[in-house]
């Protein structure tokens, strides 16, 4: 097991960190949130699971050195998310390990309070099954355990510091109000880092917990320096200075660009396939069309470092122009590339420019029957058209509904509940069901072989290949 290097004369053994309960108090400035990203900053360089509820925007900066999320609402998020979506996040952040900094600085206290209990309360149950080792970090903690008011936030967080223990839920609670921290909670911290404090209602609490007569408290928690805490544990009772946060701390510098890894880029297509199924659990009819002014910032971006996580082999996104190292895909998905073989460069990535003026050298007949075909598909519900869109331009190969739902922004349920049948019937869509799920992969030209094989005379093998091209452009257009 590894050691948590909190400071010069305080280091601790990472198995201490499993389950247990700390608490970091003190007055403003003192330096809780210092001592808290140091632990954090600890646990993440041993790869420890955690979230962190940052009711001030100020751990962000974690992702300077770390891979870490940050998800919610405020300056510095990568995933806007709203109470809908929370429980999703936490349950992938959970089961997939990801460190997520659940920033709940921008909402107001109400919308704040049900994203904390969904988030939170999902997290229980699902270590519930798992059972394990992660850490929830809580700012300003007597905002949601308040001492003497009952709420099922305070419930959820308080069950949480209490009995988290068995199923591997650790947690470092802070707060600059020891006073008004629920006491219930507080005594049962194994660990606990006193900073200084001056009021006499604060300075009651720490001599409640110190094994010391009181005037020997006040005297030794008055004169704690910033960054210096009492530390308290069943074993020990010591004053200890904690190191400074190698990451950066709050907001203030402009010139700071967190790094961003792939490996980042890929944890958030795993949450936002996760807000995908959440909104889908929350509103099965939710599709595309309607979802542009709720998307996650950089939407786009995630979607396609998403999907190149699914489409790589061992984690490696494929050469866009190289079909040889393309995904090892299933049988189905190999007819396609054969169906698109006399392209030397694949089309997904060819400028189709020769297409346009091809077209009005066709007959009129062919003309009319592209016109009456791009109609019939125009009238398809949206989900269906971004789905044709997307197969269209992409690599020729089979999705599956995951894939397609993350890139269309549309429900998964709802491709589920309501699949492209009419195109699969038409023959412009190939549906297969495998063990990863039903995938879909476009045939385009076999089906423009199939529709136009009366004018296949007048076409010739070049028209055909034409006007497969002109096809797929108008397809692209659709979504
Ligand atoms: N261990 C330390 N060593 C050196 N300087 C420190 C240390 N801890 C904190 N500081 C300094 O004190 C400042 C305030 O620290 P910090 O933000 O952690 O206080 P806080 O107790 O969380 O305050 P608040 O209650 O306002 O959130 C930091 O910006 C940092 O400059
Ligand atoms: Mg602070």
């Amino acid at each position: 097991m590894g050691t948590l290097n909190i400071g010069p004369d305080i280091k601790l053994g990472l198995d201490e960190a499993i389950g247990q309960c700390a608490a970091i108090l003190g007055i403003r400035g003192s330096g809780k949130s210092n001592t808290a990203g140091v632990i954090f900053e600890e646990l993440l360089a041993a790869r420890y699971p955690l979230s962190i509820i940052d009711t001030d925007g100020e751990y962000f900066g974690l992702k300077e050195k770390y891979e870490v999320l940050v998800v919610g609402e405020g300056e510095n998020v990568d995933i806007e998310l709203d109470a809908e979506s929370a429980a999703g996040v936490a349950e992938v952040s959970l089961r997939e390990g990801i460190p997520v900094v659940v920033d709940v600085s921008g909402m107001l206290s109400d919308d704040r309070d049900a994203f904390v209990l969904a988030y939170l309360a999902r997290l229980w149950a699902v270590a519930g099954k798992l059972r394990k080792p992660y850490m929830i970090g809580i700012e300003e903690c007597h905002e949601f355990i308040p001492q003497g008011v009952r709420s099922p936030l305070k419930d959820t967080v308080a069950r949480i510091a209490l009995r988290g223990r068995k199923r591997g839920l650790g947690t470092v609670i802070i707060s600059q109000r020891s006073a008004k921290v629920e006491k219930d909670v507080l005594t049962q911290a194994g660990m606990m880092f006193l900073h200084r404090v001056v009021h006499e209602a604060d300075m009651r609490v720490y001599s409640e917990i110190l094994p010391w007569r009181k005037a020997e408290v006040k005297e030794e928690v008055a004169a704690l320096a910033t960054g210096s805490c009492i530390f308290f544990t069943s074993q020990t009772v010591r004053k200890v200075s904690v190191r400074l946060r190698e990451t950066f701390h709050g907001g203030f510098t402009p010139a700071f660009r967190p790094v961003e890894t792939p490996k980042l880029r890929q944890v958030r297509g795993e949450i936002l396939a996760a807000i995908q199924q959440a909104r889908a659990d929350a509103c099965p009819t939710h599709v595309a069309g309607h979802v542009e002014a709720d998307q996650p910032r950089s939407d786009v971006a995630f979607r396609e470092a998403w999907l190149r996580n699914r489409m790589g082999s061992a984690g490696t996104p494929p050469p866009v122009d190289d079909r040889e190292n393309a995904e090892p895909v299933d049988a189905g998905a190999h007819e396609s590339w054969g169906e698109e073989d006399d392209n030397v460069v694949p089309h997904w990535v060819r400028r189709d420019n020769d297409t346009e003026e091809a077209l009005e050298t066709f007959p009129d007949e062919i003309l009319r029957q592209r016109a009456r075909l791009i109609r019939r598909l125009d009238r398809r519900p949206v989900h269906e058209k971004r789905l044709l869109a997307f197969l269209a331009s992409r690599e020729p190969r089979a999705y599956t509904t995951t894939e397609l739902a993350a890139w269309i922004d549309c429900a998964e349920a709802a491709l589920v509940s309501e699949p492209p049948s009419e195109l699969v019937e038409m023959g412009l869509l190939h549906r297969e069901r495998l063990s990863r799920g039903t995938t879909y992969r476009i045939r385009l030209r076999p089906y423009v072989t199939e529709a136009f094989e009366p004018f296949f005379s007048e076409l010739g093998n070049d028209g055909l290949h034409r006007l497969v091209g002109d096809l797929r452009q108008a397809l692209t257009e659709l979504g």
